[in-house]
């Protein structure tokens, strides 16, 4: 008797791990594995740009129409990679990362708009920009010795590792001191022991280095 009992525990248990593993799988996973499908198909990716772009409209204010930002500490959104795109709009509407704005427009927005959204900013072209300092030397060194194995030489970046080169100085700037533990609109970031062994003046020097990469 015992022995059934303990099957039937086992057989219960065994569900419910499946359906957990399904449950994570029919979240994020599985929409940017759409994404892809949608990227490799010419025609549905020109449908998903044009209901994305009609989507951005209100994004415009702020990151600019073709997703140039338009104040030096909000992020330009063009060239950046989709999948990195989408699953920000998932960590600011499970509260992973905090920003006012963004966390209250990221829940009002439907799992399509999301997809559509991020194939539309990844697809425009990001432009120069006049950045309030100079390339670093110092910068271009930690650059090259720790950050280019995840963001590449270029600073491109590649699927959800975030494309960073000409991103605004003062983005940046604020972006590295929130992994630095400086607040927690980023908390539980990969990024946190990136950047925990360098001091401030380093910060400054990638920062400044990472701003002035085309
Ligand atoms: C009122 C200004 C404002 C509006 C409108 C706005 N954003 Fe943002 N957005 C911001 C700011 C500021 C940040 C940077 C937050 C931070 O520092 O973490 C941001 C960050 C983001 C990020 C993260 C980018 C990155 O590089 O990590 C994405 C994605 C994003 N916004 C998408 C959108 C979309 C899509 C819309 C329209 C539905 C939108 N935003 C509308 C201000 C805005
Ligand atoms: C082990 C891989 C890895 C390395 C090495 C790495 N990064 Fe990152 N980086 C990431 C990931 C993953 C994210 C996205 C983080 C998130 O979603 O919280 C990110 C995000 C960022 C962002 C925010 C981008 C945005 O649009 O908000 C900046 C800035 C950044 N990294 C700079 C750097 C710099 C500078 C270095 C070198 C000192 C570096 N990274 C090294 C993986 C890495």
């Amino acid at each position: 008797m015992r022995r059934i009992t303990f099957y039937i525990y086992w057989i219960i248990c065994s569900f419910c791990l499946i359906g957990q593993s399904y449950g994570e799988l029919s979240q994020t996973d599985v929409l940017v594995s759409e994404m892809t499908i949608i990227q490799q198909n010419p025609q549905q990716m020109i449908e998903a740009v044009a209901a994305g772009k009609e989507r951005a409209l209100l994004c415009g204010n702020c990151h600019g129409k073709n997703g140039n930002s338009v104040r030096d500490y909000i992020p330009n959104l063009a060239s950046q990679n989709a999948a990195y795109l989408f699953n920000q709009f998932e960590k600011f509407a499970n509260g992973e990362r905090k920003d006012y704005v963004m966390s209250r427009l990221a829940k009002n927005l439907t799992r399509e708009d999301r997809v559509n959204i991020a194939l539309y900013f990844s697809q425009m072209q990001v432009e120069a920009r006049d950045q309030p300092v100079a390339s670093s030397a110092e910068g271009e060194k930690i650059y090259k010795g720790l950050c280019f194995t995840c963001h590449q030489q270029d600073g491109h970046g590649n699927g959800n590792y975030p494309r960073i080169a000409g991103q605004p100085y003062e983005y940046l700037k604020r972006t590295l001191n929130s992994f630095a533990g400086g607040n927690d609109r980023r908390a539980n970031s990969p990024m946190a022991v990136i950047v925990k062994n360098l001091n401030e003046k380093q910060l400054l020097d990638v920062a400044a280095y990472v701003a002035s990469m085309p």
